[in-house]
């Protein structure tokens, strides 16, 4: 299997610091990032600091993040193969108390950071004329919740699957393949003691682990011929429901 430099957003919890793990277990290099650079060092750490890792600290909505995650790679690593755009928040707050300030959070972390993280990183592919973007979005974007109120979370997080769809036929004959994995509810940090809560949602009666989406963020970015998709890591929420 191709050795491949790995970015990974949001590497410093839940799903964004197993698939930094796992990439690191099969023998890739990978770049790991998050905003808060404590909590980034302590995981660099706990990731064995060797030779194939490398950091860089910064909010992924500010594109010099993404410009400075890309020339680590090709400084450290010499190609810049895989971004995952993993680092995104979530809350809830009824659609009427929604203001500009809450919405922007949402905005500028989930979906321009998506964005420009890209933006930066598809030169490199492009000199390369081989790379690989993998967004984590969510099934909720096309099954709507009563009772959980997530407009703005799910208003940044659908745009990131028509992102994924465009960005996959502006780039495809320059064999750049772009594709989003969408979870169903992972047990991390995200969701503190309440990830099970939600157990019912899916057809399989469970939540998650963050295995389960490294596994398939591997296979995609390992695999020659899948993109512009949106792939269900979910448990079966998108095909309904447990009544419990
Ligand atoms: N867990 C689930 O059930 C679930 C389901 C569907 C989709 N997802 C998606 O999966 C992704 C990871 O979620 P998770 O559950 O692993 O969450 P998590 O444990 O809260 O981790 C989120 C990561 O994102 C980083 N982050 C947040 N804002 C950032 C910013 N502006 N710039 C750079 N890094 C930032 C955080 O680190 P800092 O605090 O240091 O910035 C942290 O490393 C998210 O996009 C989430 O929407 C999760």
């Amino acid at each position: 299997m191709k050795k491949q430099t790995v970015i990974v957003t949001g590497a410093s919890s839940g799903i964004g610091k197993e698939v930094a793990r796992y990439f690191l277990e099969k023998g890739d290099n990978v770049v790991i990032n998050s905003s808060t650079t404590e909590k980034l060092e302590k995981v660099y750490n706990e990731l064995g600091r060797g030779e194939n890792l490398a950091m860089v600290a910064g909010n992924v909505s500010d594109k010099s993040t993404g410009e400075k995650l890309v020339a680590t790679a090709v400084e450290k690593f010499g190609s810049a193969d895989v971004l995952v755009n993993n680092a995104g928040i979530f809350d809830t707050k009824p659609f009427l108390k929604v203001d500009e300030a809450y919405l922007d959070k949402f905005l500028d972390t989930n979906l321009k950071g998506t964005f420009f993280t890209t933006q930066a990183v598809i030169p490199q592919m492009l000199k390369q004329h081989d790379g690989v973007v993998i967004n984590i979005g969510t099934p909720l974007v096309n099954r709507g919740l009563g009772g959980v109120p997530i407009t703005a979370q799910m208003a940044s997080k659908g745009a990131i699957n028509a992102l994924t769809i465009q960005l996959a036929a502006e780039f495809g004959k320059q064999n750049i393949r772009v594709n989003t994995v969408a979870p169903g509810t992972i047990r991390t940090p995200m969701h503190g003691d309440n990830a099970d809560q939600t157990a019912g949602l899916h057809l399989l009666n469970r939540v998650g682990e963050v295995e389960d989406i490294a596994e398939m963020v591997y296979t995609v970015a390992k695999s020659n011929f899948i993109t512009g998709a949106i792939i269900n890591v979910d448990g079966g929420i998108a095909a309904g429901h447990n009544l419990n």
